[in-house]
């Protein structure tokens, strides 16, 4: 478990079901997600392939934020295992009720030093909507680059979009 100053991260368990659907499945709140769960079923088997193990090669890890204060989940951090064991990706979803008072910094901040610094990795990315204006200014505040622009290369909800991709390296990280 990590703890930043106002929340804990931890693992997801299965008991988290409930609370991750009441968020998750707000489909005006997340409409630039891939995943927007139609059932608690969705959430439970969401939660169940969840890899034993943080730093799988070839594996999504999923986390919650848990707001000190109030002891409740606020929001989610995917992290995915690269491939070469090296690079990984991160993605966040918040809570709306709990979003622009600085939660997906401060969590996403921690989860950041943790790759880097005891994890080692090289390099982190995030893939985004480019039309995620709120995606895009979080990962910017914490020093990430822009590197490429994909003209509708994720086909999500029904639709080709395209996908930025934004990146920092362990070296510029402070
Ligand atoms: C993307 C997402 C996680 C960003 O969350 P967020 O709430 O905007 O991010 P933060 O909590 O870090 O908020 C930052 C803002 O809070 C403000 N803020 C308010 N109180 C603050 C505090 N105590 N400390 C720090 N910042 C604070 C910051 O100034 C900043 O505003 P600014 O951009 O105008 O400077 C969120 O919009 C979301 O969950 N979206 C839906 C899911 C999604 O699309 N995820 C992305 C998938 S790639």
């Amino acid at each position: 478990m990590l703890k930043t100053k106002r929340t804990f991260i931890r693992p997801i368990e299965p008991a988290d079901a409930v609370q991750i659907f009441s968020y998750r499945s707000d489909a005006g709140a997340n409409k630039y997600q891939g995943w927007i769960p139609k059932s608690l079923e969705e959430v439970d088997a969401f939660i169940a392939k969840n890899q034993a193990d943080f730093n799988t090669p070839d594996t999504w890890f999923q986390l919650v934020i848990i707001e000190k204060e109030s002891q409740k989940i606020i929001g989610d951090i995917g992290v995915h295992f690269l491939h070469d064991g090296s690079q990984s990706e991160i993605g966040c979803t918040i809570n709306k009720v709990f979003q622009n008072k600085g939660f997906a910094t401060e969590a996403l901040s921690a989860i950041i030093e943790y790759l880097f610094t005891t994890l080692k990795k090289h390099r982190i990315v995030a893939s985004i909507d480019p039309k995620n204006t709120n995606s895009i200014s979080l990962v910017k505040r914490l020093g990430f680059r822009k590197e490429a622009h994909h003209i509708q290369s994720l086909f999500i909800n029904g639709e080709w979009v395209d996908d930025v991709i934004y990146a920092i390296l362990n070296d510029e990280w402070q």
